[in-house]
């Protein structure tokens, strides 16, 4: 049983009737008790208790050997508070909060830092970590937000998200990239149909006219109908798996964040607000690219193909090899945009921008959190004039991305209509060649009637020439045109494909870091021995031990202690001695970095984790209701 100053939240009324109860237990069930005292009268009737002063059990004994010690701490406390009767109630019914013993200011400004060197411990807080020692607790360094540490970055992080989707989403993504490629067929389709419209109304025989437009029309209108159900499954079923993977990566990420460590939660990196921000919104954007995204991108690349096909089939053959060769060159430069782009949304994590962005996440989790002492101390505005400092910092980045991204997306745009040109160019070229040849036959026929006896020249080519020939002309022409031109209205969208992909993948290494990071104690684990018929012996023994978040400042400094099974220990000294790290490093929320602490003689490292905590009971000295 863990009492960290158990009782020191509650009114003095209440407070007696939660230590009766506690009392009675401790004596009807003999149990291990560590019991942390804000007040004396709380521990007359402990087995043992320890003076903790400066990371280090300074003085231990029963009440009365403790006493008994001239000049010595515990005796310095009991004089500032009147010893109970041994009969007496735990907690007096005047007690006042005047009298608590974290509130003795004497001891808390003889062991304070200041006087560092002074009284009998070897090592005091805040002094140099011993020769040799080197901790490293999270892993910072290259970790964009969540101090997660590194991660093997050679596997594509999509394969791995996909990897996380929902067992049979693969089929239904299969059926919706199916859609997705229809939808993607109906642009240049719509530019061919169109193309066919136009070129009929060129004909020269009017019945041909209504029949062919009449017909292009109502392939328009089966396009336009066909939209409604391709589109439907397309997005529906894209969506539908794209929030089946939301939710198993935010399953995925909670299962892997509840494993930490307590040390991993402390790092302000791994605030509340960072944590929240990424569970939120940064999943979400890689769910994105892997589900809607995704949909987009099949839908470009089977429009680039299908329109490719329909050039080449329909169209110059000399204008399709030209989009084919034009694709790697703009690919290329859209590329080298996008990382100039990329390089300023995600620039290296110890810039500006990153830390910004963190410092957002930290301070809103922060000041919610702790509103009331915001409140108390009026430090609402500070707090509002550092954050709006911190978003001017990302103001300042964003703008310079938004204006990029903005170029990007322009060449995204601009270049396919500049290509039109060129292909219009080079198409005239083409059809000027062809129609100088049909011209200079119609000649050659006027001025030698007799070349299309001899079959030097097709008849039907020349009676046709009007009509087919021309139209023929025309559509190898217009074809390719028209297709390249409703291609590239969609195009400018690849563009912010890739940026937002860019966005994710920076997002998904995020969440594999996040899962690939060792827990270095981890709950779920099933490692570790279950003793069997427990006692409940307790030894600390030379413990050396800093927080995580503050590995210079040493809090336990060769601690040592000893409960022995069904003892009642009173750990009592000043605030901030070290007295709930002691509590902390039982329930092994913590690990020492060098020493130990033994259940029943068996170091807690090798103990199951869970098993040693379902051990214990704990009240902690901020005790907090959940909701559920
Ligand atoms: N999670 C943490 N990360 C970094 N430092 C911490 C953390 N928790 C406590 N500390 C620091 O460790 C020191 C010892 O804290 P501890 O909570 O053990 O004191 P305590 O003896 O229980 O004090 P109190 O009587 O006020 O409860 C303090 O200086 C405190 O600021
Ligand atoms: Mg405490």
């Amino acid at each position: 049983l863990l009492l960290d100053e158990a009782t020191s939240a509650l009114d003095t009324t209440s407070e007696r009737v939660v230590q009766a109860a506690i009392d009675e237990i401790m004596q009807k069930q003999r149990r291990t008790t560590v019991t942390i005292a804000h007040r004396l009268s709380t521990i007359r009737h402990a087995d043992k208790i320890a003076v903790v002063d400066q990371g280090v059990v300074v003085e231990q004994g029963t009440w009365d050997e403790l006493v008994a010690i001239d000049g010595g701490k515990f005796q310095e406390l009991a004089n500032r508070q009147p010893a109970p009767a041994p009969d007496e109630a735990a907690v007096p019914a005047d007690a006042d909060d005047d009298v608590l013993i974290t509130a003795y200011p004497s001891l808390v400004s003889s062991t304070s830092r200041t006087t560092a060197g002074a009284g009998d411990t070897a090592l005091l807080p805040h002094s140099p970590l011993p020769p040799g020692q080197h901790f490293q607790w999270s892993g910072k360094a290259g970790a964009p937000e969540l101090s997660v540490g590194k991660h093997d970055e050679k596997e594509w992080v999509f394969w791995r998200v996909s990897r996380l989707q929902k067992r049979g989403d693969g089929l239904l993504l299969a059926i919706g990239s199916f859609f997705s490629m229809l939808d993607g067929w109906a642009v240049p389709a719509l530019g061919f149909a169109f193309t066919k419209l136009s070129v009929s109304l060129f004909r020269t025989d009017p019945g041909r006219i209504h029949d062919d437009v009449i017909f292009w029309a109502i392939a328009y209108v089966a396009i336009g109908f066909a939209f409604v159900p391709v589109v439907t499954c397309e997005l529906g079923l894209f969506g539908m798996t794209g929030e089946h993977l939301t939710r198993n990566l935010r399953a995925v990420s909670i299962r892997s964040l509840v494993k930490q460590e307590i040390g991993f939660f402390d790092d302000p990196e791994n605030s509340a607000g960072a944590l929240t921000l990424f569970l939120g919104e940064k999943l979400t954007l890689v769910q994105a690219v892997n589900g809607e995204k995704l949909a987009v991108a099949i839908r470009q690349i089977s429009t680039i193909c299908f329109g490719t096909f329909l050039v080449f089939k329909y169209g110059y053959w000399q204008l399709g090899v030209v989009m084919l060769a034009s694709a790697p060159v703009m690919a290329v430069a859209m590329g080298l945009l996008l990382v100039v782009v990329f390089g300023i949304k995600n620039p290296r994590p110890t810039g500006e921008g990153p830390q910004a962005q963190k410092n957002v996440g930290s301070l809103v989790g922060e000041v919610v959190l702790g509103i009331r002492t915001v409140a108390s101390y009026g430090a609402e505005r500070r707090f509002y004039e550092e954050y709006e400092r911190t978003c001017d910092t990302q103001l300042r980045q964003a703008t310079r991305a938004s204006a990029l991204t903005g170029c990007a997306v322009g060449i995204g745009k601009g270049a396919p209509v500049i290509f039109i040109g060129a292909v219009c160019y080079y198409g005239c070229i083409l059809i000027t060649a062809d129609v100088e040849k049909l011209t200079a036959n119609i000649m050659k026929m006027f001025l030698d009637p007799d070349a299309v006896a001899d079959g030097d020249i097709q008849a039907d080519a020349v009676t046709g020439c009007a009509d087919a020939q021309i139209y023929e002309l025309l559509e190898k022409f217009l074809i390719p045109v028209m297709v390249i031109f409703f291609m590239s209205i969609g195009m400018g969208a690849v563009g912010v494909i890739v940026t937002d992909s860019q966005n994710a993948l920076s997002a998904a290494r995020l969440l594999f870091a996040l899962l690939s990071r060792r827990s270095r104690i981890d709950p779920t684990d099933n490692k570790g021995t279950r003793l069997r018929g427990l006692r409940g012996d307790i030894s600390v023994q030379n413990v050396i031990f800093a927080y995580p978040a503050a590995p210079d400042h040493i809090i336990c400094n060769g601690y040592s202690l000893e409960i022995g099974a069904g003892q009642t220990c009173a750990l009592c000294g000043p605030s901030g001695s070290g007295k709930s790290t002691i509590i902390n490093l039982i329930e092994r929320f913590y690990d020492p970095i060098s020493g130990a602490v033994f259940l029943d003689g068996v170091d807690l490292r090798n103990i199951n984790v869970r098993w040693l905590r379902s051990q214990i009971a704990l009240v902690g000295q901020e005790p907090v209701l959940f909701l559920g």
